[in-house]
């Protein structure tokens, strides 16, 4: 992997922190990067109101066979996200294995092997998916196994109930405790020190070569950027083709082809596309504004870590405009916690009052921002009343936000049709909010959506009062492109095209079945025997976001009665039909289907649709089969681990 193959880095977390002086480590597993921000602001905490010596690691950047020899007056601490369906993050998978699996062989024959393991954890989960927290809660039953001592609760965080940010402060504070005690640790009164310094490089200009104008890497900015594209280094894919699928009222939806072919990147039918999207320049305007650097936008800089064990999340010499479009996630909700540290750099006492309410009163600060969707640019200036935040520490807003994480699509496209080119089927998220003039408008998206303007030289490109960079001010390709890379996936068509699929997508959910209907058409073509292909979408009306309602037609000449297309218009009639009502008037086929192997997917949203289908699966095989509901939903279950059932979904 990128990250851990860095030449002459050691692998060996004991020998890193002996040589650097530190006493606790926290590890994360993270896939949007939440954990990785939590890892870091605990690293933070811990150092300036315990005085620990904190290091962050990212858990693929290190072995873990020695992990018996960790010393017992130091502790480690694992923030971990689950994934999907109950995996282990990307950079997670090797660490999981090894600690969770059959033969985890430690170094030392210890008895019990990590009987001198101090360890702290917090999981990161969405309770809407089967394996709530499963990487956690199985890490946290391995160590225990192996005699390692646990400090504080085990802490778990829910997305899915959106409480992840308070389930992890209310699970903090014990935790520290339980930590001085064990450690005697005292407590300070925490003052705010810097992670990075910032230098001014007065010597070099915007336009020197060397400076950073939003190229990922060393090797996109000599232009030179080669393979292989992954999750560290994206590919500059041009846009073959941008399109809206329906455009009513307030909504927009994209069908976007990239073209893969000048790179070495593959994809199967159901694997997803990441779209590394840039800020809507409003929006970095507000926020340099709010900030007072607006003067400063283009003055070159260097971000150094002021300690050897922490990350500057982007490469340097560049520019706070670069930094702040490119490469921090300034639209995002905004956490309390950096409310509370931002407290002491307010303008005025007035405005420092509120902050301290804000950060320290939970149901306050819910009342204040959710219903108005601030970023913190927002938040700011709301707390403000517009005055400049002119002392706020710029290290301060490095470790504060998020890193601007790629967006995940289901490709929509078929790998045997079309192996070069990817098609995107994405949603463009705008929000009314009420007391303000402008919608909410989601960034990946409305990336896209620009991009589809400029290429198709819409008559009002900056439409929605968006100027985006498309590519950054030295952008030296030709025509339209987007930094995308591929992550593969288990949802999969099965190996067997005789076998029936029978699928449930409403809105984009019908992305990745676009994909599967059109390779089942081919293999149709090309003579293979395609078993029955059933298709459950659901809109709003016909006429208003039926989505791909043409090609739905080509696809049918080509698999004949092979494949049906069951609709559900929810707005259509006064009565809400659904994709699990039509499902449910299918019961008799769908039971006769999966009975004869066939596969279920799912995709879309995962809050709801995704649980009312299961639900409703349930309660088919139950009726059908003349059985009770409740093995109805252990049939569904063990469907589910024998991947006969299968789920795309997200909320
Ligand atoms: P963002 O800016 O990320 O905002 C997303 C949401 O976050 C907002 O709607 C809002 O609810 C919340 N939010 C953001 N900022 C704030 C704030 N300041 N205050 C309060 N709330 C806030 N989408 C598709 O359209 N098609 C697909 O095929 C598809 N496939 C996916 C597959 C996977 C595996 C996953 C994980 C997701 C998929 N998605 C898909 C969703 C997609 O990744 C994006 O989440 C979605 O497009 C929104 O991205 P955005 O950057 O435009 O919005
Ligand atoms: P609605 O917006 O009219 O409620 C794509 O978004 C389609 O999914 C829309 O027709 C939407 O209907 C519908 N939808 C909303 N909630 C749903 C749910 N819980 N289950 C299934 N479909 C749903």
């Amino acid at each position: 992997n990128a990250n851990g193959a860095k030449a002459g880095k050691s692998r060996n977390i004991v020998e890193k922190m002996e040589e650097s002086g530190k006493n606790c480590v926290i590890f994360y597993g993270s896939q949007t990067g939440t954990a990785e921000d939590y890892a870091s602001r605990l690293a933070k905490e811990g150092k300036s109101r315990f005085g620990l010596e904190t290091m962050v690691a990212d858990l693929e950047e290190y072995d873990f066979e020695n992990l018996d020899t960790f010393p017992s007056d130091k502790v480690a601490m694992f923030i971990l996200a689950t994934y999907g369906e109950g995996e282990p993050t990307d950079n997670a998978v090797d660490f999981y294995e090894f600690v969770t699996g059959e033969d985890a062989a430690f170094s030392e024959s210890n008895d019990p092997a990590l009987g001198n393991l101090n360890y702290v954890t917090f999981g990161l989960g969405n309770n809407t998916y089967e394996h709530y927290n499963s990487m956690v809660r199985n890490v946290d039953k391995a160590f225990t196994k192996f005699g390692a001592h646990r400090i504080g609760e085990a802490g778990e965080g829910d997305d899915g109930a959106g409480t992840m940010e308070e389930d992890f402060l209310a699970w903090k504070e014990p935790m520290w405790s339980a930590l001085a005690d064990k450690m005697g640790l005292q407590e300070r009164e925490a003052v705010y020190e810097p992670v990075f310094g910032i230098v001014d490089r007065e010597n070099l200009s915007v336009e020197s070569p060397e400076v950073y104008l939003g190229e990922p890497n060393k090797m996109h900015l000599e232009g030179t950027a080669k393979g292989p594209f992954n999750a560290h280094n994206p590919y500059i894919a041009p846009i073959v083709e941008s399109r809206e699928l329906f455009s009513v009222k307030d909504r927009n939806c994209l069908h976007v082809d990239v073209d893969i072919s000048g790179s070495k990147l593959s994809y199967q039918t159901g694997d997803h596309i990441a779209i590394w999207p840039t800020n809507a320049g409003d929006e970095v305007d507000r926020f340099l504004d709010i900030l007072g650097l607006k003067e400063k936008r283009h003055n070159v800089i260097s971000v150094k870590a002021l300690e050897p064990t922490a990350k500057v999340p982007f490469p340097t010499p560049t520019t706070y405009d670069a930094i702040v479009r490119y490469h921090m996630e300034i639209c995002a909700p905004v956490s309390r916690q950096f409310v509370s540290t931002l407290a002491a750099f307010a303008p005025n006492e007035e405005a420092k009052a509120e902050m301290v309410k804000l950060g320290s009163d939970k149901d306050y600060f819910h009342e204040k921002t959710i219903p108005h969707l601030f970023n913190i640019a927002g938040l700011l200036a709301k707390v403000s009343s517009g005055e400049k935040w002119t002392n706020i520490p710029f290290s301060a807003v490095i470790e504060g936000l998020n890193k601007l994480q790629p967006r995940y699509y289901s490709i929509s496209s078929s790998s045997l049709v079309q192996p070069k080119k990817i098609s995107i089927t994405a949603v463009v998220e705008n929000q009314m909010v009420p007391g303000r003039e402008e919608p909410f408008r989601g960034v990946a998206t409305n990336y896209l959506l620009a991009l589809k303007q400029k290429q198709n030289g819409d008559p009002n490109p900056e439409a929605f009062g968006k100027t985006y960079e498309l590519l950054g001010p030295r952008n030296k390709y030709d025509g339209i492109h987007v930094p995308v890379h591929v992550r593969h996936s288990n949802f999969k068509l099965p190996s067997d095209p005789s076998k029936p699929v029978i699928m449930i997508g409403p809105g984009t959910g019908v992305a990745p079945f676009r994909g599967f209907v059109q390779e089942r058409a081919k293999q149709a073509q090309n003579g293979a025997p395609v078993g029955k292909t059933l298709l459950f979408f659901g809109c709003r009306k016909p006429e208003e976001d039926f989505m791909y309602e043409n090609e739905w037609k080509e696809y049918k000449e080509a698999l004949g009665d092979k494949f049906e297309l069951v609709t559900a218009f929810s707005r259509q009639t006064s009565k809400k039909v659904y994709v699990q009502h039509r499902l449910q008037e299918y019961s008799k086929e769908v039971n006769e289907l999966l009975s004869q192997k066939g596969f279920f997917y799912v995709c879309g949203d995962a809050a709801n649709m995704a649980r009312e289908v299961n639900a409703v699966l349930a309660k088919i095989i139950a009726t059908e089969r003349g059985v009770t509901e409740a093995k109805g939903e252990d049939i569904v279950k063990s469907m589910r681990s024998s991947n006969q059932y299968q789920e795309d979904v997200w909320s």
